[in-house]
């Protein structure tokens, strides 16, 4: 590894400086307050900087601290968070706030890491930027960067190539250690970037990048083959009386737990509610799930009671519905 150390050393200078006149203005760059970097974090988490965008101001309008945040009801947090994904995270944050609430938000990587729903890179994120603490943030796209800048053809899914690079990232780390974290994390978003051409020729390493000099950018990073995403067939039920709508719980456990959702089943259990009034098709990529959904408008017999029936406003104001079912929400009305 000696010789990764110097090519890092050496690569860390001009990576602040082109960040320094590089990097994009995004809402949570230029706070200082570890609450805010936090909940930017956690929404960054699988999630595009372009999606964030349109969320990072309401929820932090809604819940200006973690006071505000830890007071409010799960509900309307779920409501806040509705279309951003991976709903644990919101919870998670839910029940952080209730902790940082009562004892302040952590000042050290132990305590960051030991908060719900904050793991490695996380952690090291909120540590480096917030408090400038040499606590290196590695995820993909970060180890993207160091692969290539090194020519390293360990697979980067395995966590001992997680670790080794942690470790050589902690013995670089400069004291201005938020911007190298960030300056990481956008070298790989706006440069270094995993499909098609990275934009080698303006890049700040392209005079040091092992990959690069020896023109084989395209062999890093190695990585596991994906296994494909299963595929389920569901079959939607938007169903409509004299103006409210069914909605229904989702199992605790599992995909989308505990959220709101329009009743649904699966092929073999197709249900009969009424006179169907429209129909079409729609699709959901999850991370190892793909929903192919067939969803049915229809003028529903009875209230049926095993469902929850919402006027349109109340199911825009209070319930947090998945994109997932999003086609469908254009019935509502
Ligand atoms: N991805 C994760 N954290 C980020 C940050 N602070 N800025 C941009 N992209 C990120």
């Amino acid at each position: 590894m000696q010789n990764a150390i110097q090519v890092l050393k050496n690569a860390v200078e001009p990576l602040l400086k082109w960040y320094g006149e590089n990097h994009r203005e995004l809402p949570w760059r230029g706070t200082r307050d570890p609450y805010k970097i936090w909940v930017s974090e956690i929404m960054l988490q699988q999630t595009r900087v372009e999606a964030v965008k349109g969320y990072y101001a309401a929820f932090l309008e809604k819940f200006p601290t973690a006071e505000a945040l830890a007071n409010a009801s799960e509900e309307e947090v779920l409501k806040a968070w509705e279309g951003l994904g991976y709903y644990s995270r919101a919870r998670n944050l839910h029940r952080a706030a209730k902790l940082i609430a009562e004892k302040g938000f952590p000042r050290d990587f132990e305590g960051v890491r030991s908060l719900p729903g904050v793991g490695d890179y996380t952690a090291g994120a909120i540590c480096s930027i917030a408090y400038d603490l040499p606590c290196p943030a590695v995820d993909g796209n970060v180890l993207r960067v160091l692969t290539r800048l090194t020519a390293d053809g360990r697979n980067i899914d395995e966590m001992s190539t997680r670790i080794a690079f942690s470790q050589l990232l902690r013995e670089v780390y400069p004291k201005e250690a938020g911007e190298f974290c960030q300056s990481l994390m956008e070298l790989g978003a706006i440069m270094c970037v995993p499909n098609g051409e990275p934009m080698c020729p303006l890049c700040p390493w392209q005079n040091m990048c092992l990959a690069h000099l020896a023109g084989e950018e395209e062999k890093f990073p190695v990585r596991s083959e994906k296994k494909a995403r299963k595929i389920e067939r569901i079959f939607v039920y938007v169903l409509k009386k004299e103006g409210k709508f069914a909605l229904r719980k989702r199992e605790k456990r599992g995909l989308l737990a505990g959220l709101w959702e329009f009743p649904n089943t699966s092929e073999k259990e197709r249900a009969n509610y009424g006179q169907v009034l429209s129909e079409k098709t729609a699709k959901h990529i999850f991370t190892h799930v793909e929903w192919h959904m067939m969803g049915y408008l229809i003028e529903a017999e009875e209230f049926f009671p095993q469902f929850l029936w919402v006027t349109p406003e109340e199911m825009k104001q209070s319930y947090a519905l998945p994109s997932a079912f999003k086609a469908f929400k254009e019935w509502v009305k």
